[in-house]
């Protein structure tokens, strides 16, 4: 066993580095301005290679091992929650293909997704199902070679720009979301899908968070990922594995938030020196660090253990986003208070990450949920049953 990074991962944290620190912070405020999707820097990360490092190479992919997954995500979300979005979401809403896919289906996919071409989102969500998947009520009906899809999702992260979804709907409403819920890959030029309202959020603000409706969206029965009723159980296994990803973009926004508040506090004066001289000061930039370091190994940790395929994935990947998350609210509110009244106004950048964090805390699964799921997993470890 060895805790060190690679050589090939030294390079690719300087590489990413370099390239986050040069083109993608300079950017960072006025995309969080502006509220839009940075294409460009979409494109900078294609041109790069950096959106195809979950996919196999016969599909274009470079296929990065985890951890060094971790890293690139760690790396640009420490220069912009938002940019460092576009790789995460799109492992995110190609995992059910991975899970469930057919060789067709990957093959007719994950080049264009690898290259960068497509984006593509995971539509599970719902305005009434969120952390209780199993209430889910979009419904898919078979007719003849097709399946007609009805229904709406919610906060579906690039929702309005992906050119394709892994979606989620009902092909047994009587069996319910557990037992008769089925995933479809479906093209968003597909009459009858729209996209008709984008969020206003408080963080992450250059993501699109969309609203989809399918109205009598026709989709190919070939387009049907695994059997009929799989659907719970690849959304299960896709979010035990993307959860690694947010973890990674948390600690990046925590480093981020560490970086700027030692710079502030190194150069700000009060009472006659330098404010990292006073020991309240260091105190707290030496918790902030301790903290985000320990966060990251049990990152790089659940990493390594879904590369190997240990038999309890969600207990590490769930551990891992949770202490990630909550370690970045916590370290980013306290670079705001390093930086006293500057860290409250956007002339610095702790209050974005400060408000960026907290989606961390969020989605794929709120804080609650991950301490459900290891809970659960910690109880089955121990042989204790599930229900007394
Ligand atoms: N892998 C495989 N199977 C699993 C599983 C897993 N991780 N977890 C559960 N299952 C199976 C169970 O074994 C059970 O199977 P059987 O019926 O055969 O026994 C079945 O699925 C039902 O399981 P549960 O009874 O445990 O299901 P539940 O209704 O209690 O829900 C939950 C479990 C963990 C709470 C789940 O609903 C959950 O993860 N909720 C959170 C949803 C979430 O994270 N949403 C995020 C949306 S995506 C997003 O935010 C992305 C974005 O935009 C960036």
């Amino acid at each position: 066993m060895t805790y060190l990074p690679t050589p090939e991962q030294d390079e690719l944290r300087a590489m990413v580095r370099e390239l986050a620190q040069e083109r993608i912070a300079p950017r960072a405020a006025a995309i969080d301005a502006a509220q839009e999707f940075p294409w460009d820097l979409k494109e900078l990360l294609a041109q790069q290679d950096l959106l195809g490092i979950c996919f196999e190479e016969q599909y274009g992919g470079t296929n990065l091992d985890g951890v060094s997954q971790a890293i690139v995500a760690e790396e640009i979300a420490r220069a912009d929650a938002t940019t460092s979005l576009i790789p995460i979401v799109q492992k995110l809403g190609a995992l059910p293909i991975m899970v469930a896919g057919s060789d067709e289906q990957k093959q007719r996919y994950f080049p264009r997704l690898a290259s960068g071409e497509w984006l593509i989102a995971f539509a599970l969500t719902e305005a009434a199902a969120g952390s209780d998947v199993a209430s889910n009520r979009m419904r898919a009906r078979r007719d003849g070679d097709d399946y007609i899809l009805n229904g709406s999702k919610r906060f579906i992260t690039h929702g309005s720009i992906a050119n394709v979804l892994t979606a989620f709907a009902l092909t047994d409403a009587e069996a319910g979301g557990r037992k008769g819920m089925s995933a479809f890959i479906v093209e968003t030029d597909s009459p009858g899908f729209s996209a008709p309202r984008v969020e206003h959020k408080m963080g992450i603000r250059g993501s699109p968070t969309a609203e989809l409706n399918f109205d009598d969206v026709r989709v190919p029965a070939a387009n049907r990922l695994g059997e009929e009723g799989d659907g719970f159980k690849i959304a299960m296994a896709t979010l035990d594995v993307s959860r690694l990803g947010v973890a990674a973009q948390a600690i990046g926004i925590a480093q981020g938030a560490i970086d700027a508040a030692v710079a502030y506090a190194a150069e700000r004066r009060q009472f006659g020196q330098r404010v990292v001289d006073f020991e309240a000061i260091q105190f707290m930039l030496a918790d902030m660090s301790s903290q985000t370091e320990a966060a990251r190994q049990l990152v790089y940790a659940a990493a390594a253990r879904v590369d190997a395929g240990v038999t309890d994935i969600p207990y590490w990947t769930s551990s891992a986003k949770l202490i990630a998350g909550d370690t970045a609210m916590r370290v980013t509110t306290d670079a705001v208070q390093v930086l006293g009244g500057y860290g409250y106004i956007n002339e610095f950048p702790v209050e974005r990450m400060m408000r960026d964090a907290k989606i961390t805390q969020l989605y794929e699964g709120t804080q609650q949920i991950q301490r459900l799921v290891v809970a659960r997993q910690l109880l089955a470890r121990s042989g204790v049953p599930a229900r007394g």
